[in-house]
């Protein structure tokens, strides 16, 4: 029974300055700008082939407008709608290109973690800058941090055990990971479409919360680098590059000028189906974090947009 969601597609985020922010994701982040509105970008990272992996909307303050999955096909489309539909959460339907341009069938609804999610087929294809036959391993010149895709986003939510529900038993994510609390709730869980660690995680906070949106990088050398930029160019560096012990991945944190936290992260491992999550206790919730330091980090828990 596969629900036919890929993976992670993009998110859409807001930023007062789009101008700025442009700026800061083309030229320090690395992201590729494939298309413009007066008050809309969209950027891909440079080895994405469909259209756009994050779309920046202008707005009066900072946070998460939408985030979207990849969808297998028409008839996954349709099967998934009728489960949410059946689920109590209304939906509705987008044509290609209504919602943004180089858009595909769009399924929206607001999921109980407070979030708007969009479930998409057929965004337009673009390709990555590389041919098909015997490419070289890049496109050449490559700007800032070059993440070549999107890789999760973390979400928060005042009921993590419900979000967590919804995600698996209606849109069949299969939950990696999980920080169980003492009295038995979940303080996190991770959840993946895509047989990595996550694609979706949620934390406890507000309901509609935003953490981070991540970028993948191939190593750990890429995180130093991304760190000594942030450092140049006067980013703020919220933490890392940093281990954590939940998903065994390696982060750097950092805020766009709107205030919107991201992440380029590496490492992890490959999640199979009939695989059984591991979880860590109230406790231990410091080393799931930041496995080094072993202590989780006030400000990293609680500020988000
Ligand atoms: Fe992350």
């Amino acid at each position: 029974m596969s629900s036919g969601i890929v993976r992670l597609s993009h998110a859409e985020v807001r930023v007062p300055d789009l101008e700025l922010a442009v700026a800061y994701y083309v030229e320090l982040v690395g992201l590729v700008e494939v298309d413009r509105e007066p008050d809309r970008a969209y950027l891909k990272g440079w080895d994405e082939h469909q259209h756009h992996s994050l779309i920046l909307n202008r707005a009066p303050t900072y946070g998460l407008d939408a985030l979207a999955f990849k969808v297998q096909g028409d008839g996954e489309l349709d099967a998934l709608a009728a489960r949410v539909e059946a689920a109590g959460v209304a939906i509705t339907r987008h044509a290609p290109g209504e919602l943004a341009i180089g858009s595909g069938d769009i399924v929206r609804f607001r999921s109980p973690s407070g979030h708007v999610v969009d479930l998409e087929h057929g965004q337009l294809q673009i390709g990555n800058g590389i041919p098909k036959l015997n490419p070289p391993v890049g496109p050449g010149e490559l700007k800032g941090m070059a993440p070549p895709r999107i890789d999760h986003i973390f979400l928060m939510c005042e009921d993590v055990d419900g979000a967590t529900a919804f995600f698996r038993e209606v849109l069949d994510f299969r939950m990696t990971e999980q920080i169980l609390a003492d009295d038995g709730h979940q303080l996190a869980t991770f959840l993946e479409r895509d047989h990595s660690t996550h694609d979706i995680a949620f934390l406890t906070g507000p309901d509609g919360g935003f953490h981070h949106v991540a970028y993948w990088v191939d190593d750990w050398n890429e995180l130093r680098k991304g760190a000594d930029a942030c450092a140049y160019h006067g980013v703020t560096v919220d933490a890392g590059p940093i281990r954590h012990g939940a998903t065994r991945g390696c982060g750097l944190y950092f805020f766009d000028p709107a205030g919107n936290r991201n992440e380029l992260y590496t490492g992890g491992y490959w999640f199979d189906p009939d695989d059984e999550p591991t979880t860590w206790t109230e406790s231990e919730m410091g080393r799931a974090i930041f496995y080094y330091r072993g202590q989780v980090d006030r400000g990293f828990m609680t500020v988000h947009s």
